[in-house]
């Protein structure tokens, strides 16, 4: 019998499939039967292979042929198994060396005519053979994905007819080069280009350096999807662990371009019409949704009212928790999900509450149900409020003569003030909760009276309390001190709940 290496996930977690082949006497005509809880691309694998043998010229003998994934009671979906399989068939009739070939993790679809075709997963294969020192036989054009997982003993072939050709000797399949990654911003875009706003830029800035939620509230035009679309260009640079973790992700999901690994945090506009299983993942095969694509940078909801309540509920616990877990029928999945979420709105419908000029008739009804539309636990669970007014159009247009922070520069103070959380606490204050709160964002006796007192005339909850300290704390960083001072608490405070800020309508 025959027995090669494959690979399944579930969710990140990887599964090694053995893809035994078995080839019985005693048949007049040839018989081929796959085995072991097959989904039915597996089962549509045996006709592709049959074609491509037929297209190879290569029949199969008269006998028996079965391959029976193992083990039986993981559930194998997607068409990545067609290679191991077809090399598993070829090793069995004497075209390839199976003591060769056991020693690589072998995944990819094939065409009917053998192309080695594009399969998800590439990436955390190689991870995975890398780690358990095994080579890996991938499809060719995803030769640069495998080795960017630091691995070097890949086989990329094109064609099955190559990888027959490389065990022969005849034409020895070359190590795919590592592509240099594309560090050019194709965007262009900079905090320079908004005028005015310098209490969103300096509430934009504190939530870059501490990873902290944000929800912009303010009329139509005021600049909010603009500021928020620039928050990637103030938040400090991936680690290599945070490229590797979430271009894993975009392997599982099928959306590395094959240019290069994701270096750039991601920033994920999701539109209100969205799903749920677009948004949290799932479906059939149980793919990432945005949360997860989003991971390790920003999760934008624009127009967050006009998202459907149900979906919006979703994302509590993967803001707790960093990750999500998707239910399937026989099993579940679980993706990381840790993201920056930045959400924008309009004070009411039409967008002008507070605007004697332009409001309509409705205000402040309208507005109130509008912005009930949030549920309250959310909205306990992002840390900024801010409340962003349009720019005068005389302001817009005056000449400048003190030309705006670039991206570049800000950028500079929210790396510093990113560092001093990290090498204090190992995690952005974002995360603080608790023990590890009371820790680093002590308040002397005055603070704490001062706060007590400001929670009890808001009428603040303990989720509330903390998220001020938890503000206060970032702009403490951002000074670069140690204590928490009066001027970081009662700038903290000033981020009131949109509720009952400004805009709100209660
Ligand atoms: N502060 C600003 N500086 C420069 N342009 C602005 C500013 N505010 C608004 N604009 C212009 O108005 C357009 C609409 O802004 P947008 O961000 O979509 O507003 P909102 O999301 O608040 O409705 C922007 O594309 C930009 O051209
Ligand atoms: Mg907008």
């Amino acid at each position: 019998m025959i027995s090669l290496n494959s690979i399944i996930f579930n969710g990140m977690d990887a599964t090694p499939i053995d893809v035994q082949v078995q080839l019985s006497t005693g048949l007049a005509k040839p018989e081929f039967n796959i085995i072991g809880l097959a989904d039915r691309a597996v089962k549509e694998s045996a006709e592709r292979i049959r074609n491509v043998l037929s297209a190879m010229n290569l029949s199969l003998p008269p006998k028996r042929l079965t391959v029976n994934l193992s083990p039986a009671d993981v559930e194998k979906t997607g068409s990545h198994f067609d290679l191991p399989i077809l090399c598993g068939i070829l090793c069995a009739i004497g075209v390839l060396p199976e003591q060769e070939l056991s020693k690589y993790i072998i995944i990819g679809e094939v065409g009917l005519n053998g192309a080695i075709v594009k399969t998800d997963g590439v990436l955390p294969a190689s991870v995975w053979a890398n780690q358990h020192n095994l080579g890996i036989i991938c499809p060719g054009a995803q030769g640069p994905e495998a080795r960017w997982a630091g691995h070097t003993n890949i086989l990329a072939p094109y064609h099955v007819l190559e990888l027959i050709n490389h065990f022969k000797g005849t034409q020895i399949l070359p190590v795919p080069a590592t592509t240099a990654f594309d560090t050019n911003d194709a965007s262009q875009i900079d905090m320079s280009d908004v005028r005015g706003q310098s209490a969103a830029k300096r509430a934009l800035e504190i939530a870059a350096a501490g990873g902290h939620a944000m929800l912009m509230i303010g009329p139509p035009g005021a600049g909010k999807t603009m500021l928020a679309s620039r928050l990637s260009t103030i938040l400090p640079e991936m680690t290599p662990a945070e490229i590797l973790e979430t271009s894993i992700i975009y392997s599982i999901a099928g959306q590395l371009d094959g240019k290069s690994l994701i270096t750039k945090r991601p920033f994920r506009s999701v539109h209100h019409t969205s799903s749920a299983v677009s948004l949290a993942g799932g479906g059939a095969d149980a793919r990432p949704g945005e949360i997860s694509l989003a991971h390790n940078g920003v999760l934008f909801l624009d127009e967050l009212p006009e998202f459907n309540r149900a979906t919006l509920e979703i994302l509590r616990q993967p803001i707790e928790a960093g990750k999500i877990m998707i239910a399937r029928a026989r099993r579940t999945a679980t993706y990381p999900a840790r993201f920056q979420l930045i959400a924008a709105m309009n004070p009411c419908p039409c967008g002008h509450l507070g605007n004697a000029a332009l409001s309509c008739s409705r205000a402040p009804r309208c507005a109130e149900a509008y912005q009930n539309k949030i549920s309250g636990p959310l909205l306990d669970r992002i840390d900024l409020h801010v409340d962003v007014d349009a720019v005068n159009p005389w302001e817009m247009n005056k000449v400048d003569t003190s030309p705006a922070e670039t991206s570049a520069q800000i950028r500079e103070r929210v790396v510093a003030a990113r560092n001093r959380q990290i090498k204090r606490q190992g995690m952005p204050n974002a995360y603080l909760d608790g023990g590890a709160l009371d820790t680093v964002a002590s308040l002397d006796a005055t603070l704490t009276e001062f706060l007590n007192d400001a929670a009890e005339k808001m009428g603040m909850s303990a989720r509330g309390y903390n998220r001020i300290r938890r503000i206060a704390r970032t702009i403490a960083d951002l000074r670069g001190t140690t204590n928490i001072e009066m001027p970081d608490l009662a700038e903290a405070l000033s981020y009131r709940p949109i509720n009952r800020g400004k805009y709100g309508a209660r």
